[in-house]
């Protein structure tokens, strides 16, 4: 029933925006960050996550990145993926704006992806900033770039900035969708938590899909509590009979 008012909203939207978590890739094997067994737990977020550590220890900032770079190799895109992937195609104008940096949503051919944090198979260089893509973990304690200068991941670090770009098109996305959804994130991290209050302060339907309640649950015109891997390939036959 729950699930029909959903998609009796997305039927009728003509903007989508969709903001994900990494509790989207639990179900492929990627950890998260918060909870049991979440990455924050077992590491020191200080030391492998923000420009100081990386100042201070960049061997490992490197290690740890490259366990997660061999890690994210050996996974494959959930049926949420797939599934958000599928409602691209059934519904125009559906925006993706995810947290995670593990490219999954890509590999289950999404499309309308902004990056909030980067990603995990890119690096840049600290001296001449130049980006390339990787496929495999580095071999090397420390990478270098062809002009000599250290590399690290292209991802967003605790205290650094995101991207200006990226973040400006997830306000107006946010602030100018009809339903957004709020899938698999603890809604902790700013400016990432902000999105969902900006859509139903512009008058957004808002549903939030998790497994627990988050701080913005009172925000959320729906919620569903489950997996998102389970409830959005049921969301997509119920659209599917719906449109
Ligand atoms: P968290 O680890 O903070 O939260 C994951 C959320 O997913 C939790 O609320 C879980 O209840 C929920 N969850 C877990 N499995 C699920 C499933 N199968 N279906 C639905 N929900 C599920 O991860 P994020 O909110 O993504 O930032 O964390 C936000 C940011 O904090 C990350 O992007 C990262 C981190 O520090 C940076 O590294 C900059």
């Amino acid at each position: 029933m729950d699930l029909k008012l959903l998609g009796h909203q997305i039927k009728a939207a003509k903007s989508i925006a969709i903001l994900t978590g990494a509790g989207v890739s639990a179900e492929s094997g990627v950890a998260t960050f918060r909870g049991q067994d979440g990455l924050w737990e077992n590491y020191s977020l200080e030391d492998v996550a923000t420009p100081e550590g990386f100042r201070r220890n960049p061997e490992l900032v490197w290690s740890f990145y490259n366990q997660r770079i061999r890690q994210r190799l050996s996974v494959k895109p959930n049926p949420g993926h797939h599934a958000l992937s599928q409602l691209q195609k059934l519904v125009p104008q559906v925006t993706l704006i995810t947290q995670n940096i593990d490219g999954l949503h890509q590999e289950a051919h999404c499309t309308d992806i902004l990056e909030m944090h980067g990603n995990l198979m890119r690096v840049r260089c600290v001296r001449c900033r130049s980006k390339s893509d990787i496929d495999e973990p580095f071999k090397e304690a420390l990478p270098r770039c062809d002009c000599g200068g250290l590399l690290r991941p292209d991802v967003v670090w605790f205290g650094e900035i995101l991207d200006e770009k990226i973040l400006q098109t997830c306000f107006e996305k946010s602030a100018t969708c009809d339903v957004f959804l709020c899938i698999g994130t603890s809604s902790l991290v700013s400016p990432a938590s902000t999105l969902a209050g900006l859509a139903k302060n512009n008058g957004a339907y808002t549903c939030e899909m998790n497994l627990e309640p988050t701080p913005n649950s009172h925000l959320m015109d729906l919620i569903l509590t489950g997996k998102s891997g389970e409830i959005l390939p049921k969301l997509i036959s119920l659209l599917e009979s719906l449109l």
